[in-house]
C-alpha cells in the first residue's frame, strides 16, 4: 500500500466526537443517545426495538460461516471470481462485517481491499484504474471495504472530486460493471444504512476506546455535520446504480447482528457452490435486508 498516505488518525481527534455530541448534534438525537439502554435499538424507523438475541446470533453466524467455507472450496475449485463491494456511512458496520465473512477463510482466497485516498498519479489516471488492479483471479473472493462507489458519496459531500469527473463516473459506471458481469465475475454490492444516532454512538465508542480511537478519521468528525449532504449524495447514487446486472442490497444496520446475519445470506444466496443448503442460510429478513426502496 502506498506509504505516503499516512492511516494513523491524529491524536487530536479523541474529544471531538464528544465536543459535537454537547454542541452541535440535533438535541432529539442526544436525548436519543443518553436514554438507550444497552440493547435498545436507536433509529425509531428500525423494525426491531432490541438488537438480536446473543445465542440465535452466534449459532446462525455459525452456519452461515460453514456455508462460506464450503462456497470458498467451490470458489477455489470451479475457479470462480467473486467480488463483494461493502457501502455506507462512516461506522455503519462494514469492518465488523468483512471480519465476519473472512473469519474462517483462506486468506490466499478472500481478500479485503481497503484503498487509501488516491495517491496523486492515480487522481489523474482513469478513476476506476486502481480498484480493477484489485479485481480476483480465477479462484478468489474480493472483498471491498469501501470502493468505486466513493466517488458518488464522500467525494461528492467533501468536494474531493468536480461535477464533471462525477458525471463522468456515473455514465461510465453501468459500462464498467456490465463488464465485470459479462466476464464472468460475480458482483455482489451491499450499501449498509446506519441510523444517525447509532452512528454518532459508534463515534462516541470508538473515542473512548483506544483500540477503536485508530478506525476514527478527519472525514467522520467533519462529516458529522454533513449528514443531510450524505444523505443526498448516497440518496442519488443509489438511484443512479442500482441495476438489474449490478442490483444493490441495503441492509439496515442499526442492530451489527441482524445486519451481519442478512450480508452474509446475501452472498451465500448469489453464489451457486457444491453443498449449498439454502435451509441452513435462511430467508433474509425482508424488513432488515432488500433492494433501495427500504431507504428511498
Ligand atoms: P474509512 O471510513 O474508510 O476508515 P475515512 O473515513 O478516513 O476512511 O475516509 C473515507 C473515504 O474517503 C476513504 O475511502 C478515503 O480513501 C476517502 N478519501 C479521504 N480523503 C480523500 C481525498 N482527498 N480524495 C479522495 N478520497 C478521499
Ligand atoms: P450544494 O447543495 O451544492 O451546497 O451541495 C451539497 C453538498 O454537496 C455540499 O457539501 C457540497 O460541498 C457538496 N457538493 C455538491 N456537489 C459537489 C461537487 N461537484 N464537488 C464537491 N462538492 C460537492
Ligand atoms: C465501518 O465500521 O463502517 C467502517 O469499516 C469504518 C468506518 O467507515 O468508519
Amino acid at each position: 500500500m502506498a506509504k505516503s498516505n499516512r492511516a494513523m488518525p491524529e491524536l487530536p481527534l479523541v474529544g471531538q466526537i464528544s465536543d459535537y455530541l454537547d454542541k452541535g448534534a440535533p438535541k432529539e438525537i442526544r436525548k436519543t443517545i443518553e436514554k438507550a439502554g444497552k440493547h435498545d435499538i436507536l433509529d425509531p424507523g428500525y423494525p426491531y426495538r432490541e438488537e438480536m438475541d446473543k445465542d440465535d446470533y452466534e449459532d446462525h453466524l455459525e452456519a452461515l460461516q460453514l456455508q462460506l467455507v464450503r462456497m470458498m472450496h467451490d470458489v477455489v475449485s470451479t475457479g470462480k471470481r467473486l467480488v463483494v463491494l461493502f457501502e455506507g456511512r462512516d461506522a455503519a458496520g462494514k469492518g465488523g462485517t468483512i471480519e465476519r465473512v473472512r473469519e474462517n477463510l483462506n486468506p490466499r482466497s478472500c481478500y479485503i481491499v481497503a484503498l487509501p485516498k488516491p495517491t496523486e498519479r492515480e487522481q489523474d489516471q482513469w478513476y476506476f484504474q486502481r480498484y480493477v488492479d484489485w479485481l480476483p483471479a480465477a479462484g478468489e473472493i474480493a472483498l471491498f471495504d469501501r470502493s468505486w462507489y466513493n466517488r458518488g458519496v464522500v467525494e461528492r459531500v467533501f468536494g474531493f472530486s468536480t461535477d464533471h469527473q462525477r458525471n463522468a463516473f456515473f455514465r461510465q459506471l453501468p459500462g464498467f460493471e456490465q463488464t465485470l458481469v459479462d466476464d464472468g465475475i460475480t458482483l455482489v454490492k451491499l450499501w449498509l444504512n446506519v441510523g444517525r444516532a447509532e452512528q454518532l454512538k459508534r463515534f462516541l465508542d470508538r473515542e473512548q476506546d483506544p483500540l477503536k480511537q485508530w478506525k476514527l478519521s478527519p472525514i467522520d468528525v467533519d462529516g458529522l455535520a454533513k449528514w443531510d449532504d450524505y444523505s443526498t449524495a448516497i440518496r442519488d447514487t443509489l438511484n443512479l446504480s442500482h441495476s438489474p446486472i449490478a442490483p444493490w442490497t441495503v441492509i439496515r444496520s442499526d442492530d451489527k447482528r441482524r445486519a451481519r446475519i442478512a450480508a452474509i445470506q446475501t452472498i451465500l444466496h448469489a453464489v451457486d457452490y457444491a453443498g449449498k443448503n439454502p435451509r441452513a442460510i435462511g430467508k433474509v429478513d425482508p424488513q432488515v435486508a432488500g433492494d433501495p426502496e427500504l431507504l428511498l
